[in-house]
């Protein structure tokens, strides 16, 4: 399944084709417009270069319902006039999925990106802007309808005049453009960057020295109360300008100890909002099959969490020593390559069996996946028609493991190495990781597992 994710923007509108895994292809950039039909026309003309998909999210720069999709307020660009998300479908037969901006990017960071792993999320968009979205508890939060517009705090009464109808809000201080203006007025020619402003600087430039010093003040002012307002595990930069905002910000220090929290810059910088915006989409759609994969090198403890995740969930195991050890078994003992070989063969066996299943099966699959690169893994998820997947991850430290294969070794099925792999076992333990394909729990199988903590990702893990 392939989804259009757009993210319309005060100045350009993005978009490109994302996969349930959050790759980003054909990514496309153009000027917007502040007219909402110009908009509008523009997005269905994007659809039409850019499909054929099966679905569409749009990011939205404005206060979007999350119940119904209705656009309610914009700022740049104002799209409540228009039934935008029914004319879109209207117009291109397909599935739309609307959010806020921020939003959306906020399902990218925190499915896949900088926030993966984190519960709790402040995410802010510096750009046109500020964007904003939390998510607490795994949650993303909504309130009645429209919750998290951060860049409407705000910071000073008296300050610079807000689309919103308010001064001094967040972004009139520290938004990209907000910045820009100020930047403009110290006398840096338009056209010059903001790491050359910097530069100017250090170097002596008083006037563009105090504008970065009243920007840095009012990101660190704003994102201070949002941080005590709402405890995150992190605070995200996105947009344009995050990762300038998350470099400068690094020199600083919150007021006090209330304050201490990562804050980190967008992972998928500022495409976040195009994948977040595939990835709602196709979110959205029923998917046509599921799996868990359970992944860890071997003697990692896989086996027995796959095992577990059946017993919790009611969902089918398939193991890819359980299809590859009874031809070992008949042919006896054989050399690396060809267990390996057998490896890629049994991998292929599993995905043709899935591919069999009905539609709205959950498989729970339970291999170590890092034997061969992610493409060939990508295929056989593909050839399978799973189309949303999460991921359990087995560790344990590398000496544990290297001693779990030793005892094993007796009792292993033949063909499987011998002894002589430990120390290289041992190796490859300190350097795995997990696919990076999908949402993934952590699990170390040397204590006992949190069971509400993984029932609660094996029932709620998939929507992250
Ligand atoms: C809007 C937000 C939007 C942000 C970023 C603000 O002006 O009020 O809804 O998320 O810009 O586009």
């Amino acid at each position: 399944m392939r989804a259009l994710g757009i993210d319309i923007g005060g100045t350009n509108i993005r978009a490109g084709v994302v996969t349930p895994d959050g790759t980003l292809s054909s990514l496309t950039r153009q000027p917007g417009s502040r007219d909402p039909e110009a908009v509008l026309t523009q997005v269905v003309a994007l659809v039409e270069r850019l499909g054929p998909v099966d679905a569409i999210g749009v990011g939205i720069p404005g206060r979007v319902d999350a119940r119904t999709g209705a656009v309610m307020s914009g700022g740049y660009v104002d799209l409540s006039r228009l039934d935008f998300a029914a004319r879109l479908a209207a117009a291109t037969g397909l599935p739309v999925a609307v959010e806020n901006d921020a939003t959306m990017a906020l399902i990218a960071e925190a499915r896949l990106g900088a926030a993966r792993g984190c519960e709790n999320v402040v995410l802010l968009t510096l750009g046109t802007g500020i964007g904003g979205a939390v998510q607490d508890g795994g949650q993303i939060v909504r309130g009645r309808a429209s919750a998290g517009q951060l860049g409407h705090i705000a910071l000073d009464p008296a300050g610079p005049p807000c689309p919103c109808g308010r001064r001094g809000c967040f972004e009139t201080l520290a938004s990209g453009s907000a910045l820009r203006a100020r930047l403009d007025e110290a006398g840096l020619p338009s056209g010059i960057g903001f790491a050359e402003a910097r530069n100017r600087a250090t170097a002596g430039d008083k006037a563009i020295a105090a504008v970065i010093e009243a920007w840095v003040e009012a990101l660190r002012a704003g994102i201070d109360s949002l941080i005590a307002s709402f405890d995150p595990d992190c605070v995200v930069l996105g947009g344009g300008l995050g990762a300038e905002a998350a470099e400068v910000l690094a020199g600083t220090r919150g007021r006090s100890g209330w304050f201490d929290t990562s804050i980190r810059p967008a992972m998928f910088g500022d495409d976040a909002g195009v994948i977040g915006a595939g990835l709602a989409a196709l979110s959205r759609l029923k998917p046509r099959r599921r799996a868990v994969l359970v992944n860890g090198v071997p003697a990692s403890g896989k086996t027995r969490l796959a095992d577990l995740c059946a017993r919790l969930t009611g969902w089918p195991v398939l193991g890819l020593d359980t299809v590859k050890d009874p031809f070992l078994a008949a042919i006896g003992t054989i050399d690396r390559p060809f267990n390996r070989r057998l490896g890629v063969a049994s991998l292929g066996a599993m995905a043709d069996l899935v591919a069999r299943w009905p539609d709205g099966a959950t498989v729970i699959l339970d291999a170590w996946f890092g034997f061969q690169p992610l493409d060939v893994i990508r295929v056989h998820l593909d050839k399978a028609g799973i189309d949303q997947l999460i991921e359990v991850w087995a560790h344990a430290a590398p000496e544990t493991i290297g001693a779990r294969y030793a005892a094993r070794t007796a009792s292993r099925p033949v063909g499987h190495p011998g002894l002589e792999y430990v120390p290289e076992l041992v190796d490859l333990a300190r350097r795995a990781r997990p696919t990076g394909l999908a949402p993934v729990l952590e699990i170390d199988t040397e204590a006992e597992p949190d069971l509400v903590a993984l029932s609660r990702f094996l029932s709620g893990g998939w929507a992250r």
